[in-house]
């Protein structure tokens, strides 16, 4: 039996799981700081917190998975993307205790783990797949041909899509995280009554920050003319922007699973709690005869498992790293 922990420290929220024989024996996730009351993640208060947390989150996973430090085959981290000071105390910690172990260390790629969270807890999965991969940070439409090879074939050229919705709710004045809130304040509302226009980006690529900057000049002249235009319209409004960022996700992630000739798709991140986005994936799927897989919640989000289950696969082929591994911001695949 092969027993790994993993730790995830990209963000805002420490993670650490174990694993044994790809079956998930612990995840605990912890968001220490509210980072709401501070409008957005500060990356200086994230990597203080990781630190002051990091041992009590190991200690818990450990405690919960029933296992020993002793029992550890080895010891996976997030290298990146993310924020460097929070991978730098993960990172750190892994490395040390590996290196005091005496057993190997697994330096994993955040995004190869989110793209492979659906197969968590030994789920057979099929090659070729596209996942579509929408958080806080990532905006992605990934073509997964193995475990390890992966390309990333369209990304967001400026936000995030989950960054878009938590823009959008602050100018509604929502509070942050603006995302699951504009989300249930669509619930009713009319998604056609305030149409937003189309950006048009290249090939398979996002952009969401000219629809941010539409959505605030439009609030701004409705409010200059009726000062209660939000609360007397709040449904139709979320219903309306919700609408346009979840068919601006869908119709690029169908024009590359029409160009790949893709038979299957994952859906992956924090948005992926959309209602509205959930809903027409699985639509559109029943209707092009795809499958589609989506993670159960606590995987979809960031989280030390998806970490833990995509070392599993690269412990089986020996692909260790040394202490000179260096963590890294970029969004790439590597
Ligand atoms: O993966 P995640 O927990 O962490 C980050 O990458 O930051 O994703 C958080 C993002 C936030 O932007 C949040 O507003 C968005 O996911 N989100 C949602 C919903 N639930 C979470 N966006 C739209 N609808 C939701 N139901
Ligand atoms: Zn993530």
């Amino acid at each position: 039996m092969n027993t790994i922990l993993a730790v995830e420290t990209s963000c805002d929220d420490t993670s650490v799981s174990i694993i044994s024989d790809r079956l998930i024996e612990s995840n605990i996730i912890s968001s220490q700081i509210d980072h709401s009351k501070l409008g957005g993640v500060v990356p200086e208060i994230a990597s203080r917190a990781h630190q002051k947390n990091i041992i009590y989150i190991v200690e818990s996973a450990l405690s919960k998975s029933g296992k020993s430090i002793n029992d550890l085959d080895a010891i996976a981290y997030t290298n990146g993307p993310g924020l460097l000071g929070s991978l730098l105390v993960g990172s750190t910690f892994a490395k040390s205790l590996g290196y005091a172990l005496d057993v190997p260390l697994i330096s994993v790629n955040h995004l190869k783990a989110h793209a492979l969270s659906h197969t968590i807890n030994n789920i057979e999965i099929k090659y070729p797949f596209i996942s579509l991969l929408v958080s806080g940070g990532h905006t992605q439409i990934i073509l997964v041909s193995s475990y390890s090879d992966m390309k990333i074939i369209g990304e967001t050229r400026d936000d995030a899509v989950g960054e878009a919705f938590d823009k959008c709710a602050k100018i509604l004045g929502l509070d942050y995280p603006g995302g699951p809130i504009l989300d249930n304040l669509s619930e009713g509302g009319d998604s056609k009554k305030f149409p937003f226009p189309d950006t048009r980006v290249p090939d398979f690529d996002y952009s969401f920050s000219g629809i941010k900057t539409s959505f605030l000049y439009f609030i701004k002249s409705e409010l200059e003319k009726n000062s209660k235009f939000i609360e007397q319209n709040i449904n139709d409004i979320c219903a309306s922007i919700q609408s346009k960022l979840v068919s601006m996700l869908i119709n690029k992630l169908i024009l590359a699973v029409n160009k790949y000739d893709i038979k299957d798709i994952s859906l992956c991140g924090g948005v992926a709690a959309n209602s509205l986005l959930r809903s027409e994936m699985i639509k559109i799927s029943k209707n092009k005869g795809l499958h589609l897989h989506i993670p159960v919640p606590e995987y979809c989000t960031d989280n030390a498992a998806m970490i833990a289950n995509y070392a599993s696969f690269m412990f089986k082929e020996k692909e260790f790293s040394g202490l000179d591994t260096i963590p890294f911001s970029k969004n790439i695949i590597g």
